[in-house]
C-alpha cells in the first residue's frame, strides 16, 4: 500500500524531523522514497550578479538533499530517488507527486521560514489542500 513516500525538504530542523519520521516507514514498508528540495525563484534585485546567486542557491541545494540522503541511508532506506526542482514550492511538490503517484507525502509543520504563530507553514498548508493523497505533517 506504501509503495511510495515523498519526502519534502527545506533543510530546516522540521523537515529533518519528518525525514526521520518517514524513512523510518519507508524501511519498515520497503518503499521508495522520493526526496525532493525546490529551489525558488529570486525577487528581481538591480544590480546584482543573479548568476552568482542561482550558483550558490544549487550549492545550497545540493548541500541539503546530500544531508537527506545521508540521513535516509541510516534509517535502513535502500531504495530512493533525489530531485531538485526551480519553481514555487507547494506547486512543484503537488505536481511531482502527481507526475510519480506517490502514495504519501511527507513535511515538516514549519520549514525555514519558521514564524511558527500559525498552525502550519504556507507550504505545507497548500499541500495539505491541494495534493491528491495523503499528507503528513510532522510536528
Ligand atoms: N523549498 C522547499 N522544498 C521542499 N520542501 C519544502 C520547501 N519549503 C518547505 N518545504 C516543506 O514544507 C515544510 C513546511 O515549510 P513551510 O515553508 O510551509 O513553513 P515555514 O518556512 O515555517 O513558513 P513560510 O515558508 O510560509 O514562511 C518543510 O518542513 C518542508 O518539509
Ligand atoms: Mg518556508
Amino acid at each position: 500500500m506504501l509503495n511510495k513516500i515523498l519526502i519534502a525538504t527545506d533543510g530546516s530542523d522540521h523537515a529533518r524531523k519528518a525525514l526521520e519520521y518517514a524513512s523510518d516507514i519507508a524501511a519498515k514498508y520497503e518503499a521508495t522514497v522520493y526526496l525532493i528540495h525546490v529551489v525558488s525563484p529570486l525577487p528581481s534585485m538591480p544590480e546584482v550578479d543573479v548568476q552568482k546567486i542561482q550558483d550558490i542557491q544549487q550549492k545550497i541545494a545540493k548541500e541539503i538533499i546530500e544531508e537527506a540522503e545521508r540521513e535516509i541511508k541510516k534509517k535502513g532506506v535502500e531504495s530512493y530517488q533525489s530531485t531538485i526542482l526551480q519553481g514555487q514550492p507547494a506547486q512543484e511538490i503537488i505536481e511531482f507527486a502527481r507526475k510519480n503517484s506517490v502514495d504519501m507525502i511527507v513535511m515538516g509543520s514549519h520549514g525555514a521560514g519558521s514564524v511558527e504563530t500559525l498552525l502550519l507553514g504556507s507550504v505545507s498548508h497548500k499541500v495539505s489542500h491541494l495534493a491528491d493523497c495523503t499528507c503528513v505533517t510532522v510536528k
